[in-house]
């Protein structure tokens, strides 16, 4: 990840914003900075595990466990995928209580029991990280809308704001000061309250294991993978488009929608196809991750080269 290969050179104007960005935080290493959800990753082996022989919708097969729970971002522990699971072996998840707040008629602070008792159902979803990667999930949760019902949004609510537990001490990457802790996420109220929007608990049947953001995380499947944040804290009803910890480290590569997209190009790379991991060949990337039945109607009249 800190590896950034030549062909991979930063364009000028995502320079110019990263040096505006470095000069407001300081000298911090540009290095670092590089490493902000890029790509230039190293594959792991290709060596597929046994799942349980089930498969998406599509027809791809279950990740396995290992593969799930092996490969991870999660920045709070560290940048290097494979180290993320062993430096999160401790990490308390118990007890946990997720604060939901802001424009709703009945505020309320939800134990990780109580979230459990919403529900816990499975889903089998695709999930595709920006980089270009790529893994099949089957996530154990429940739809956020259930959560959002319970706590009767106002009128004003047009926004949901996500926002991951902030303890340096038990997440040595928040020491990092580069990046603008804590993880901050967001979506328009009516994708949150979209079915396929998960608050998930638990993979392959078990509890969420903490470097897959246990105990309590999003999936939202048809956005890039920085949107489905982690070890969720707090969730807030706001009136304005919250602004999210890679839009406001690196403004020209991550935007307020991340709706995977195959046509637009990040910056830095190609979005056109992903390496779903444990194969060698590419696969080309489906358009709303395989969802736009779902949830192209949400988007309807938008410019989604503009809405990013
Ligand atoms: N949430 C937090 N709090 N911190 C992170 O670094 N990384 C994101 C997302 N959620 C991240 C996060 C990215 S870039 C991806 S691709 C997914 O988590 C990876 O989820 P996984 O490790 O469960 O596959």
């Amino acid at each position: 990840m800190h590896k950034i290969p030549a062909s991979e050179i930063t364009p000028e104007q995502l320079y110019l914003s990263r040096r505006a960005f470095l000069g407001a935080a300081g000298a911090l290493s540009a290095a670092a900075l590089l490493a902000a959800c890029g790509g230039g990753t190293a594959a792991p082996a290709a060596t597929p595990l046994p799942t349980d022989g089930r498969t998406d919708e599509l027809g791809a097969p279950l990740s396995s466990f290992e593969q799930i729970t092996t490969y991870n971002n999660y920045y709070e522990f560290t940048t290097d995928k494979a180290g993320v699971a062993r430096l999160a072996q401790q990490f308390q998840t118990s007890p946990w209580a997720v604060q939901v707040g802001g424009l709703v008629g009945k505020p309320r602070t939800f134990s990780l029991e109580e979230l459990l008792a919403l529900g816990q159902e499975e889903r089998i979803y695709r999930l595709r990280c920006v980089e270009g990667w790529s893994m099949v999930i089957p996530w154990r949760g429940f739809p956020l809308h259930k959560l959002l019902a319970a706590v009767e949004p106002q009128a004003g609510a047009k926004y949901v704001r996500f926002e991951t537990l902030f303890r340096p001490e038990a997440m040595p990457g928040q020491h990092d000061q580069l990046y603008p802790w804590p993880y901050v996420e967001g979506l328009r109220l009516d994708e949150a309250m979209h079915d396929l929007t998960l608050l998930a608990t638990g993979l392959y049947g078990r509890d969420l294991t903490p470097q897959n953001g246990g105990p309590v995380r999003l999936v939202v499947p048809w956005k890039y993978g920085f949107k489905s944040i982690k070890a969720v804290v707090k969730i807030d009803l706001v009136a304005e488009a919250p602004t999210s910890l890679w839009m406001a480290l690196a403004p020209g590569e991550y935007g307020f929608y991340a709706n995977v997209n195959p046509e637009v190009a990040h910056p830095r790379w190609s979005q056109a196809s992903e390496r779903r991991i444990g194969e060698l060949p590419r696969r080309p990337t489906l358009r709303f991750n395989g969802y736009a039945d779902q949830v192209a109607a949400l988007y309807a009249g938008m410019d989604l080269r503009a809405n990013y």
